[in-house]
This record gives C-alpha cells, sequence and structure tokens, in this order.
C-alpha cells in the first residue's frame, strides 16, 4: 500500500517506550503527503538510577517506568498542543507501544498504560516491535522508504537486518554474545570509567594510541554476516591486568585500541552483509545504509562506516543522535505506518521479552532476545 496518508486526514498517534532503561512519549503525526511531523519527543533516561549497580537493574527500571510514565504522556500531550493548550485524547488516532523484545516487567508497564488509554478512549492500540521502531526510523526523519540495509548496533542489539518494506524484514547477522554497546559498557566497567561506558571509552580513545596493542577482530571473513565482542573485550581485560596499576595513557591507549578494532571488525561484517543484501535484493536494489542505535553516536564507527559506504557505493543515513537512541517518536512512527495499513492490536496483547523481528531468522547458539 502507498504511505500517503489519507486526503482528507493527517493521523495522530501517540507512542509509548518502556523496553530499557529510558521512559519516554512522543506524539507524531503523519501528513497526508506521507511525511512525518514529530510534535512532542519526551525521553527520561533512568541512568542516574541504575549508575551505582553499573548497569540497569530490570526491578529497578520498571518501578522508574511506573512512577515517570503517566507524567511523560501528560508532557508528551502538552507540548504537541502548542500554545497553552494541549493536545486531547479524542484527538488522537491511535496509541502504539513498544510490546517487546525487553525487559518484561518495563513492557508490562508500557503496554497496560496504553491499553487503559485504548480502553478509555476506543482508540486502536498497536504493539510494536522495539526494532521495527529503529529500522523504520529513516521514514520519520528523512521520509527515506524501504528498501534498504539496516545496522542497528545499541546496547541490548548489534544487528543487520534487511528492510524491504514495512513489516518485512530479513536477518542476515546478529551478535552471537555481547551487543557492540555492552562490549563498550563492560570495557569502561574494567577500566573504572563510568556508566554508560559508550561516551567514555569514545572520549578516552580520542587522547590515547590506537596501535598500541593488536586486538583481535572476531569474525574476521566469515560467510555469515553475524558478530562477536565477547572475545575482544576479554583481550582487553586480560591486558588491562597485565599493565595494572593502570596508567591514565594506558586507559587512554586500552581505550584507542578496542574502538579500533571493534570498529574494524563491525566494518569487516557490514561490508559482508552488503554483498549479501545485492545478492538477495539485486542489483538494481537501492544501495543505501541506515544506521540507528545508541552506538551510532561513536564517531569513529561513523567514519569507518563511512569509508566503507563511499567504497561500496552505498549512500548511509544516520538518523539524528537523539532518534537513534531509544525513544518513542519511532514507535509512534511505526504504529502509525501499520495504522495505514488497516493493523490493529486486540486489548489482551501479551508483551514479549524476546520477539525476533525477522520471526523466520535461524535461532543462533547464546542469542537470548532477539
Ligand atoms: O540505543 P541505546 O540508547 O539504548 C539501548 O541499548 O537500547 O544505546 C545505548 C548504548 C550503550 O551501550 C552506550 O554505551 C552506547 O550505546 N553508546 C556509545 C556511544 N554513545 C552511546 N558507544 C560508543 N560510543 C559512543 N559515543
Ligand atoms: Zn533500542
Amino acid at each position: 500500500m502507498d504511505r500517503k496518508m489519507t486526503e482528507q486526514k493527517t493521523l495522530c498517534v501517540l507512542g509509548i517506550e518502556t523496553s530499557g532503561d529510558e521512559t519516554a512519549a512522543s506524539i507524531v503525526l503523519g501528513e497526508t503527503d506521507g511525511r512525518a511531523k514529530i510534535l512532542s519527543n519526551v525521553v527520561r533516561s533512568q541512568i542516574d538510577e541504575h549508575k551505582a549497580f553499573g548497569g540497569v537493574v530490570p526491578e529497578i527500571a520498571a518501578r522508574a517506568h511506573i512512577e515517570l510514565l503517566d507524567k511523560l504522556i501528560a508532557q508528551a500531550m502538552n507540548e504537541a498542543g502548542g500554545g497553552e493548550a494541549g493536545l486531547r485524547f479524542r484527538e488522537l488516532d491511535g496509541v502504539a507501544v513498544t510490546a517487546g523484545p525487553g525487559l518484561i516487567g518495563g513492557l508490562m508497564v508500557g503496554l497496560m498504560t496504553a491499553k487503559a488509554v485504548c480502553y478509555a478512549s476506543d482508540f486502536p492500540l498497536l504493539g510494536i516491535n522495539h526494532l521495527e521502531g529503529h529500522a523504520l526510523t529513516p521514514g520519520l526523519t528523512d521520509n527515506v522508504l524501504p528498501p534498504y540495509l539496516l545496522l542497528l548496533v545499541s546496547g541490548g542489539h548489534t544487528q543487520v537486518q534487511i528492510v524491504k518494506q514495512v513489516g518485512q524484514y530479513q536477518r542476515l547477522g546478529t551478535t552471537v554474545d555481547d551487543a557492540l554497546g555492552e562490549a563498550f559498557d563492560k570495557v569502561a566497567k574494567l577500566m573504572g570509567l563510568d556508566y554508560p561506558g559508550g561516551p567514555q571509552v569514545a572520549k578516552w580513545a580520542q587522547k590515547g594510541n590506537d596501535r598500541r596493542f593488536d586486538f583481535p577482530r572476531p569474525m574476521q571473513g566469515r560467510a555469515e554476516p553475524n558478530f562477536s565482542f565477547s572475545g575482544l573485550k576479554t583481550a582487553v581485560r586480560q591486558q588491562a591486568i597485565k599493565l595494572a596499576p593502570l596508567s591514565d595513557t594506558d586507559i587512554a591507549d586500552l581505550c584507542a585500541s578496542f574502538e579500533r578494532a571493534a570498529s574494524e571488525a563491525v566494518v569487516d561484517r557490514v561490508g559482508r552483509a552488503m554483498e549479501r543484501y545485492i545478492e538477495v535484493m539485486g542489483a538494481d536494489a537501492p544501495l543505501r545504509l541506515v544506521v540507528a542505535g545508541g552506538v551510532a553516536a561513536n564517531l569513529r564507527l561513523r567514519g569507518a562506516l563511512a569509508a566503507l559506504a563511499d567504497d561500496r557505493n552505498f549512500t548511509l543515513d544516520v538518523p539524528p543522535v537523539e532518534l537513534c537512541t531509544d525513544n518513542a517518536a519511532m514507535i509512534a512512527w511505526a504504529g502509525l505506518e501499520h495504522l495505514l495499513r488497516g493493523a490493529s492490536d486486540p486489548l489482551d496483547l501479551p508483551a514479549k521479552a524476546r520477539w525476533p523481528l525477522d520471526e523466520t531468522a535461524a535461532k543462533i547458539k547464546g542469542v537470548k532476545l532477539c
């Protein structure tokens, strides 16, 4: 179906995201020409609640979602109205909520809230796969339509998918152990850097010598574009133990050498995924690579992917950082795309901790969520 909105009407959807450690609510309007307008986009990170534990604690996350979500929805409705009067629920056309994959407690909080709004106002409910939210973000930000190749690199996921069209995805590869963001976080932790570790490692890496240590590039050259980062993380740990106590120069050099190895590993795997994309989609398919997820903020990785894309004649699309990381605008937008196609979900829709975007993708040993 054409993704133009109906001639007469724009569509307005409330999006809710509670699958991880961000509580988020957003209102997105689908214009009659098919473009998106973000009317509000409220995201509250729970980093401070989890900092002392060096990672996300599921029970703390669920409790924080309960405390924050209704306030954030009210704020999103207010900001979307513009001026003094906020948007009213009856001006919405539907509610889209992340139904999985993710931490089950948080997902249930979001889903119950969305169901309550839908029940009270008789709106369609749209249960959205979190990964689909990331996958369709280029439509939200740049009106870019599938097909394209998606690299998703976050704290919970590292995957390459072919986004064939809305609702049709083919997973080409995934991590068999840690996600890339998780590897950054663990490397930061072992050096005593703050959580979340990715931005810290990136900061220290800028001052370091990226050639001092020759860390492994896991999976390099393998035919299937899967990823692995746990061996790389262990290599960094062993080197750090050897050097202890670490000087500032050691920390900077470890960070820089890790970041280089990780980026080169990703480039090798994505290069392979590009070849698979062309095999699957044919030589006439648009050569477009989209990168989403929090690690897309990493400048070295972006630079390395830009060089790869250039080399292979792919266009590179990286949404703005605030829409690469977890947010509810991408959930509202995915909901809008489905609403346009006549979809809606029943009010007894369950939350799913595990929910692969490509349901046909082969299970890989050790892969927990997707
Ligand atoms: O997508 P995201 O906001 O949340 C989920 O994981 O769902 O991604 C967060 C991840 C964290 O692991 C964080 O350390 C990493 O993205 N990250 C970075 C950078 N900024 C965030 N990793 C490397 N370099 C960065 N500049
Ligand atoms: Zn995410």
